[in-house]
């Protein structure tokens, strides 16, 4: 006879931050030193399945279908052991996870990841958490992972301890049409990770005054998503885009992101927008360049960045839904 093993799988998507969290108060617990607000981007998907098995002696990983041995294995396991201690399980895991896009696109994959794989392991570890509780505990796996876990428009509250920090959605998908049309420029992952430049943050003579300011950010992108105003968004997007990479700038070493194609392209959004077309760019912890439209502007911006020198790969991405869990067959 069968024993059905504990297993379950999760689907989540990765997010784009409108205000962007850089720096940490906390870098053991990824307690960030502002808030951030961000789209969940619909269309890209993370799959995980993870299944406790007493006859594994080491958690394994096989990702998008090659079974890995790195530093990638270690955050996951990390990962798992803060779920074992929640729910008392002692028993290895396997975890599945695949990408529907490639890891190589350029796209920020680890809040999507740290999502899907903190819904199947508490779910399959028998651990029922609300959507707040399996935010916090995403965040420890990878801070933008706490947004990834909500649909739609999602704010990440800063807070001061595990409990106060965490992410919920402020409005959901249908509140406003906006498209995230991410221009690839590279597909090459970057040379330095995320969690290397929040450690670099407080050496940056300026990020003591971006971190000051981030409520008014904050407020203003609240406001400007509530009343659908572009013009207003744009405006305190790219400024808060601008103020972080201004920060990885000034830096000890100094951070660049950005290629020769970032700052064309970057250069070309506000030019269009000065002519008329509503559309604006934010840049993450690598060179893609995220333009952000209304759903009406998405096809002529989409032709404009696929005419574009240097731009590889589009993909055009709604406000998408929550982590969720799939149907698992029995083992
Ligand atoms: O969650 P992390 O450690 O990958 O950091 C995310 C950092 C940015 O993507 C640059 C900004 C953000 O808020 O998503």
């Amino acid at each position: 006879m069968s024993t059905r093993l504990p297993c379950a799988t999760a689907v989540s998507c990765p997010n784009i931050a409108l205000i962007k969290y850089w720096g940490s108060q906390d870098t053991e617990r990824n307690i960030p030193a502002n808030g951030s607000i961000s789209i969940t981007l619909a269309g890209l998907e993370t799959t995980t399945t993870v299944t406790f098995d007493p006859d594994l002696a080491t958690d394994r990983l096989i990702l998008n279908g090659a079974p890995r041995s790195d530093s990638s294995l270690t955050r996951v396991s990390g990962h798992l052991d803060r779920v074992r201690r929640l729910s008392g399980l002692t028993t290895h895991a396997e975890v599945i996870s695949g990408n529907n896009f490639p890891l190589g696109a350029g796209i920020a994959s680890s809040a999507s990841a740290f999502a899907s794989l903190t819904l199947a392991a508490t779910q399959a570890a028998g651990l029922e958490l609300s959507p707040r509780d399996l935010s916090r505990q995403a965040r420890l796996g990878s801070g933008s992972a706490c947004r990834s876990v909500f649909g739609g428009y999602v704010e990440w509250h800063a807070g001061d301890s595990h409990e106060t920090s965490f992410a919920e959605t402020i409005f959901p998908p249908e509140h406003w049409s906006l498209v995230d049309v991410v221009a690839v420029v590279n597909r090459e992952p970057k040379p330095v990770s995320s969690s290397t430049g929040h450690g670099l943050a407080p050496t940056s003579p300026i990020q003591t005054g971006r971190v000051a300011d981030a409520p008014r950010r904050l407020d203003g992108c609240r406001q400007a998503l509530l009343e659908r105003d572009f013009d207003r968004l744009a405006a305190i997007v790219e400024l808060d885009s601008n103020l972080m990479h201004a920060v990885m700038l000034t830096s000890d070493p100094p951070l660049l992101y950005w290629s020769p194609s970032t700052i064309m392209l970057m250069q070309e959004v506000v030019a269009w927008r000065k002519a008329g077309l509503g559309v604006c760019y934010t840049v993450d912890a690598g060179p893609n360049v995220h333009c952000l439209c209304e759903g009406s502007n998405a096809p002529e911006i989409a032709r404009r960045l696929r005419a574009m020198e240097g731009v590889l790969d589009l993909y055009e991405c709604r406000p998408g839904p929550p982590a969720r869990l799939m149907e698992t067959s029995a083992r």
